[in-house]
């Protein structure tokens, strides 16, 4: 085992956040994948320009911000699913790797975290939602410091929780930027590219890349 201490990214990289709009399709109409992204992408920006312009709010808040930004955009989705596609982001689908991986590492002796913009309550709900709390020795939340990824002071709950240097902590995420935030801090990084997407970041290159969780517990 050559990493005591993993840690992932939540949204996208152990949840699918288009599981929401999905298990509602036929009422979310012909534009219900765009309309999925563009809720994802809004959520995404909300977070940055919160972060930057120093003025906090919840990632919950922002999930519900952005679904309405994306209900203005794609006037073809029905509205009247407002409700329920905010009740499903509580109990969105893990992708199919992701218990079994996560119990392969903690049988192994690793500790596993979730560092995650998401607020504790959505994180806690979704990680019992999926069955997978028993894997996991913490779940880091930037609600506690009140910024957003990809801050170096988000990176660093993990290190100074655990009193390690940062390059004895892998990163796991499906999302490039926050590959990068984490390999500037020092991190050792797995870029999960589930949907394969050009790099990016070239300058803050991640150790290994993986299309989903499988390979990691055989990483070296
Ligand atoms: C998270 C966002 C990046 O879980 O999806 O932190």
């Amino acid at each position: 085992m050559h990493h005591s201490v993993y840690v992932f990214d939540a949204y996208g990289t152990l949840f699918d956040v288009h599981a929401a709009v999905r298990r509602h399709a036929p009422e979310m109409g012909p534009d219900a994948a765009r309309f999925s992204s563009i809720w994802r992408e809004k959520q995404l920006e909300y977070s940055w320009v919160r972060a930057l312009m120093g003025q906090y709010k919840n990632f919950w808040q922002l999930t519900e911000e952005a679904l309405d930004t994306a209900f203005a955009l794609v006037p073809s989705a029905d509205k009247s699913q407002r409700q329920t596609l905010l009740d499903s982001y509580w109990k969105l689908d893990c992708y199919p790797e992701v218990p079994h991986v996560l119990k392969t590492l903690k049988e192994n002796g690793a500790r596993l975290a979730i560092l995650s913009n998401g607020s504790p309550q959505m994180l806690e709900a979704a990680a019992n939602a999926a069955g997978i709390s028993d894997y996991l020795d913490e779940i880091f939340s930037v609600d506690t410091i009140r910024t957003y990824k990809a801050s170096p002071d988000v990176y660093e709950m993990v290190t100074t929780h655990f009193r390690l240097y940062p390059e004895a902590v892998s990163f796991q995420s499906s999302n490039r930027w926050d590959v990068a935030g984490a390999t500037k801090f020092g991190m050792r990084t797995v870029w999960i590219n589930r949907s394969q997407m050009p790099d990016e970041y070239a300058d803050l290159p991640p150790k290994a890349v993986l299309h989903n969780l499988e390979g990691l517990p055989r990483l070296t």
